[in-house]
């Protein structure tokens, strides 16, 4: 399995995700969207104490899925905000939503693999939340981040080790290739992308990195 089943995966599983990860109803599936749910407010809330101030600040959402983040960005001061996600029905999710909430002069989004995207233009702030969960070689996707970003990057890393680590994984057994870390690996990460040390911070069940050019 490689980037085409995770590219797959992600186009069916669209309307699911924008429903916030899924629907079905076994009392399992419950718990796991309940937990789902309260990281992702975890690493919302988070996302924008790091990316502060924003007025006028461009963003880059990588993997920006429906557009949560982008049309958020977009609604709270940011000047330009460009999402880029290889899953074709996430983009429309997220270009429909830009347009209804009045932000798509703002937002524009692409569909593309960032690993093969060309910029030729940088951004204030990077954000990669829940995308390095299915990213195979962190480190230059890292290294090519940071050098299309100004100010800051932030990421979620899914945090390995444990039972819920355990049961995520099974889940992904038959979906797409999925990568968890430790705090160690992350730091063996950052580095090895030649970038500055990362704060990194337990939240949920995530660990989010903040990697900021010196000034
Ligand atoms: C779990 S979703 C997260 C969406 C959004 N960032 C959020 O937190 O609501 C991960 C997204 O990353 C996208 N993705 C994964 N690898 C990618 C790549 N190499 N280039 C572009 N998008 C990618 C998937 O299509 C998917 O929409």
């Amino acid at each position: 399995m490689h980037e085409n089943d995770t590219k797959q995966f992600f186009e069916k599983y669209a309307a699911d995700f924008d429903d916030l990860y899924g629907t079905q109803k076994s009392v399992i599936n419950t718990i796991i969207n309940t937990l789902f749910r309260r990281s992702m407010k975890l690493r919302y809330d988070k996302t924008f104490e790091e990316c502060s101030p924003l007025e006028n600040k461009t963003v880059i959402d990588i993997g920006c899925g429906p557009g949560y983040y982008a049309l958020s960005f977009a609604s709270n001061g940011a000047s330009k905000v460009l999402g880029i996600d290889f899953s074709q029905n996430m983009i429309d999710l997220a270009t429909k939503k830009a347009a209804e909430a009045n932000v798509d002069h703002k937002c524009s989004f692409i569909v593309d693999d960032f690993n093969r995207r060309e910029f030729d233009e940088s951004f204030d702030y990077a954000v990669l939340m829940g995308i390095m969960d299915y990213i195979e070689e962190p480190s230059p996707f890292l290294e090519k981040v940071f050098s299309i970003t100004t100010e800051k990057v932030v990421i979620s890393f899914p945090q390995d080790g444990g039972i819920l680590a355990w049961q995520r994984k099974m889940r992904y057994r038959n979906r797409c290739p999925l990568f968890m870390y430790t705090e160690a690996e992350i730091k063996d990460i950052v580095k090895a992308a030649g970038l500055p040390n990362p704060k990194l911070r337990y939240i949920g069940r995530d660990i989010f990195a903040t990697v900021e050019r010196e000034k």
